[in-house]
């Protein structure tokens, strides 16, 4: 059992550990107590495809995301603002109103078991405390009318079976661990009594009160000065230390999971373009995009003295997407394949992937990466990308030999380089 009170405080006994009822609250099993089934993650985003059916059309706000996570781990999910990145959160947990929102494939695993196919009661034993959220807007998850305290206390009455007061002792335990001044007298108080950064806090509190499995954190930190910034990102990272959950961290800016993350995908317009550990990201960038971002990282994140340059244009509309490459009206180095053929997944031999049609030529990559990809965090040199065997690559060379196509709809263009 991993609850942990802090030290020198009163010890509250968690009524459910070591009874034989560890793994069963109200009927249901709790999966976090499951073993993992070998050759399983702790979560399997495979494919996964949910659009909104609105009057205005089809929202495709989740297209085709994919990516594993073990204990322990850090995924930070890195786009711009409507790229999709808490939709796709949100239809991991369960959160997403279904109509308007439609899955349209893909699955979603957890422990080896499918949350897409789990009834609401089963996802109400997920929810909260196998995998936590906390949400871009506090108010969202904090309830105006019910004591903070009350709120935080009501997952661990619902999930653990504790008493009325050994759930208000906890929360304000949790409050306190948070940073709270004051725990005894806030854990009495409503949410509009809490400042926006106690507020965002108090959230914390409540996603960590059941030791989550996941916790998900969507822009947790955006509304916030940067010194509470990093002492929330402290917590989380002491939080996984002590109890080897997994965190996905989401948001705008690459710098924020710079130092945090083990893994990271980079989304565009509901889809991921770019995912890999988070050295490849940095070091060793393959998309476009990427590239963009990296180009509008502050400074004290890639030592690079470079005024910042944001990436021209805005993001399609997730509707009407383009035709080929969604990034392509966008991309300083579109190309008529570009425009016409969407890019499949190229994937190198560790697994670092890219939907770009030109992700797998060194050529390309060498030549337009961005100079800071190579100095960040003291310059380790940007690896060569070797090219597998028999995988489709597109080449901007103009009389590069055409590459071996396998299970690709594009041939080898034999337009050259536009910027
Ligand atoms: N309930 C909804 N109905 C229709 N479209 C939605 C709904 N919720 C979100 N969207 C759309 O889904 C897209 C992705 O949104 P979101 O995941 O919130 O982006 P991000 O978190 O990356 O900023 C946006 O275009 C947004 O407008
Ligand atoms: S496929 Fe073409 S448009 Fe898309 S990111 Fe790659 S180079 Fe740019
Ligand atoms: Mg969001």
């Amino acid at each position: 059992m991993a609850f942990k009170p802090s030290k020198g405080k009163k010890e509250i006994k968690d009524p459910l550990a070591n009874t034989p009822l560890n793994n069963i609250f109200n009927g249901v099993v709790d999966l976090k107590e499951q073993p993992i089934p070998e050759g399983r993650h702790l979560l399997e985003v495979d494919d996964l495809h949910m659009f909104f059916h609105t009057k205005d059309g089809v929202v495709k706000a989740v297209n085709g995301v994919s990516y594993t996570l073990d204990r322990g781990e850090t995924l930070g999910v890195v786009g711009e603002s409507g790229s999709g990145k808490s939709v796709t959160a949100m239809t991991i947990m369960g959160l997403i109103d279904m109509p308007p929102g439609k899955i349209e494939g893909g699955d979603v695993l957890y422990r080896g078991r499918s949350l897409l196919t789990m009834s609401e009661r089963e996802m109400q034993g997920v929810r909260g405390n196998d995998i936590a959220m906390i949400f871009q807007d506090p108010m969202t998850a904090l309830n105006p009318v019910y004591r903070v305290g009350d709120q935080l206390g009501e997952s661990l009455r619902i999930h653990r079976g504790y008493s009325k007061k050994d759930a208000v002792d906890r929360a304000t335990e949790l409050l306190r661990m948070v940073g709270i001044p004051n725990a005894e007298q806030r854990v009495r108080e409503y949410p509009h009594e809490f400042s926006g950064g106690m507020r965002q806090r108090a959230m914390i509190a409540m996603a960590l009160a059941c030791d989550p499995d996941i916790l998900i954190a969507d822009e947790p930190t955006t509304a916030l000065d940067v010194t509470i910034q990093a002492q929330i990102i402290e917590l989380m990272q002491e939080m996984q230390e002590q109890n080897g959950n997994a965190i996905i961290m989401i948001t705008h800016d690459l710098g924020v999971v710079a130092d945090i993350a083990d893994k990271i995908m980079v989304m565009y317009a509901g889809n991921p373009v770019e995912f890999g550990t988070a050295d490849d990201i940095f070091y060793n960038p393959i998309h476009p995009y990427t590239w963009g971002l990296m180009r509008s990282i502050p400074e004290q994140v890639t030592d690079e003295k470079k005024p910042l340059t944001p990436i021209k244009g805005n993001p399609p509309s997730l509707v009407t997407l383009p035709k080929g490459c969604s990034f392509s009206p966008r991309c300083p180095y579109a190309t008529d394949l570009c425009r016409n053929e969407p890019p499949k997944t190229y994937t190198l031999p560790d697994g670092h992937y890219s939907k770009c049609h030109y992700a797998l030529d060194p050529d390309f990559v060498k030549d337009r990466a961005p100079e800071n990809s190579r100095s960040y965090s003291g310059g380790a040199p940007r690896k060569v990308v070797d090219e597998p065997a028999g995988a489709p690559v597109a080449s901007m060379a103009k009389d590069a030999p055409t590459a071996e196509v396998t299970g690709a709809a594009h041939t080898n263009p034999d337009d050259s380089a536009s910027a």
